[in-house]
């Protein structure tokens, strides 16, 4: 009786071999789908500025800015509309088209125009042809100038981040059709 260890004790150590052995497969595991990639020489990062024009055409027979979530609560908080926004070099919808902007804002403030912006910008431009950038943030449209992060990127913009500067260059009240200025700065190699 005296020589019995406590329960605790033997719970305490199964425990103990039980984790071990875990922490050792997740290691064991991480050899063998991790492999530490080694560059023959080191690729330099660049910085890239361009300016393109967003077209949000809701208007007409053939828009490309659709609203997919209605919403009658304060300022249109909840309201979505999915793009396909072409993306050219001039303000005017008929200058050279690089791209589009795809994807989706939505009204994401109750107490003002705040939009949450989720969009890749697909280029079809040269040797861009296929790559893109991912925009994520916050336009508060009211504001002469939004600032919006660039998140990553694809093809020739592998690993991008940086930001964008979005101006509205155009609204027109009557039909709700926009044309803004997107500055982007991007980080890639
Ligand atoms: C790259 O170098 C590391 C450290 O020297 C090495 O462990 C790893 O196996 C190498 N990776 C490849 C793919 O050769
Ligand atoms: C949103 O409301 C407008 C105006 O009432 C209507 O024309 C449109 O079909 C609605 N869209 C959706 C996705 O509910
Ligand atoms: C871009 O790539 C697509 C698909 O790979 C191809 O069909 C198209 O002709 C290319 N456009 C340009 C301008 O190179």
């Amino acid at each position: 009786m005296a020589t019995t260890l406590p329960n605790s004790f033997f719970t305490t150590l199964v425990i103990s071999i039980l984790l071990a052995s875990v922490l050792y497969q997740a290691t064991g595991d991480a050899d063998d789908f991790l492999v530490e990639l080694n560059q023959s020489k080191p690729v330099k990062e660049k910085l890239s500025h361009f300016r393109v024009y967003w077209h949000d055409i809701i208007s007409g027979r053939d828009p490309t800015s659709v609203r997919i979530v209605n919403s009658s609560t304060r300022n249109g908080f909840g309201t979505v509309n999915m793009i396909d926004n072409p993306l050219t070099v001039g303000p005017e919808l008929s200058s050279k088209l690089v791209g589009k902007a795809q994807g989706f804002y939505a009204l994401a403030s109750q107490e003002e125009l705040g939009l949450l912006m989720t969009m890749n910008f697909v280029f079809i431009e040269g040797k861009y042809n296929g790559s893109t950038i991912t925009v994520l943030g916050r336009n508060a449209v009211l504001n002469e100038v939004r600032e919006m992060p660039v998140i990553g990127g694809s093809g020739l913009f592998r690993f991008a981040r940086g930001y964008v500067q979005a101006r509205t260059h155009m609204f027109d009240i009557k039909t709700g059709d926009a044309t803004v200025e997107y500055n982007v700065y991007v980080m890639h190699y």
